[in-house]
């Protein structure tokens, strides 16, 4: 198969991801369709997306025929075999729980076309334990994306044990045909590579401020002067929601047994308060004032 071999793309799971990586792919030319389980998943996605093209209108960065022109590309169905029996790729973004994905990615095995390519989304699910519920595990690949997908321009492309070579090609071609950029992991390994950085700097951060070497705001601040991040782990946080970084912290903690591996006790007092980030409008930082305080512990 070619790049211009794939023409329609289907999304299942329509969720913060999901919407946003359907538009992004209609807005490059591709027909759409976006599937959830849930109606009111789909509204959703559909009044967010026209509220980001009316904001590229507003801009002046986009034309009204322009938005009517992605919109009539961009269909949606709670039917899953409609939205993938002709689909040429599949890029699948439903919650990120093992079995739900092998359950999804076990029908679109069934009703999609024999060559379609079927992507996984997932954050830290690789995609072999995927593909055994498929009877194509060469055409099964990881395509991680960054929240938001309409603004951050990586994606990892991730080999599997039985990736072939041709299905990580397209996947990366495809990424960068909707205007990413694509780096490709020749080996699957937990967190790929973004997250496996990330995890090491805030492990670092949680380290220097668990020993009394310096306060959060003041580590925030040491990475945004002296390594040039737009913001510190801390407010990284905040901003991912402090809830997901516990909660990934737990079960490493769980599987591992590791006393070291805890969830550092800042971040569990934040979560236990309900203080989650910037989506309950305090975290870190105090999302109350402009610019946000740091918050007691
Ligand atoms: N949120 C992020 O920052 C982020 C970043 C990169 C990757 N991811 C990954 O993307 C995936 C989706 O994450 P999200 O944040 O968009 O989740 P979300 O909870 O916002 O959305 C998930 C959507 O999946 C739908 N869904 C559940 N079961 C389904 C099924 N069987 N078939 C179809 N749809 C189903 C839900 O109704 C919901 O609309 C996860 O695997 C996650 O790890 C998330």
């Amino acid at each position: 198969m070619k790049l211009d071999d794939i023409r329609k793309i289907c999304v299942t799971g329509a969720g913060q991801m999901g919407a946003q990586i359907a538009i992004q792919a209609a807005l490059h030319g591709y027909e759409v369709t976006l599937h959830d389980i849930q109606a009111e998943a789909l509204q959703k996605a559909v009044d967010g997306n026209r509220k980001h093209l009316e904001r590229r209108v507003a801009k002046g960065k986009m034309s009204d025929d322009e938005v009517t022109a992605v919109f009539d590309r961009l269909h949606t169905t709670t039917s899953l075999e409609e939205a993938c029996r002709d689909a040429d790729f599949v890029i699948e973004a439903v919650v990120e729980i093992l079995d739900v994905k092998k359950q999804v990615f076990e029908q679109l095995d069934r009703h999609c076309p024999p060559h379609t390519i079927l992507a996984t989304n997932s954050s830290y699910l690789g995609n072999s334990e995927i593909a055994p519920a498929t009877g194509r595990p060469d055409k099964v690949v990881n395509m991680h994306f960054f929240y938001p997908p309409l603004v951050m321009k990586l994606v990892e492309v991730v080999k599997g044990e039985q990736t072939s070579d041709e299905t990580l090609r397209l996947t990366a071609e495809l990424a960068s045909a909707i205007g990413k950029q694509p780096v490709i992991l020749h080996k699957e390994l937990s967190g790929f590579l973004v997250n496996r950085i990330l995890r090491a700097i805030s492990n670092e951060a949680y380290f220097l401020l668990e020993n009394g070497v310096a306060s959060f705001e003041d580590i925030d601040r040491a990475c945004q002067l002296g390594l040039n991040h737009p913001m510190g782990p801390f407010m990284l946080g905040d901003f991912s929601g402090l809830d997901i970084g516990y909660e990934a912290r737990l079960e490493k903690y769980r599987q591992s047994g590791d006393e070291s591996m805890k969830p550092p006790a800042a971040l569990e007092r934040r979560v236990q308060r309900g203080d989650l980030g910037r989506k309950t409008g305090r975290g870190f930082y105090d999302y109350s004032t402009n610019p946000p305080t740091p918050t007691e512990d």
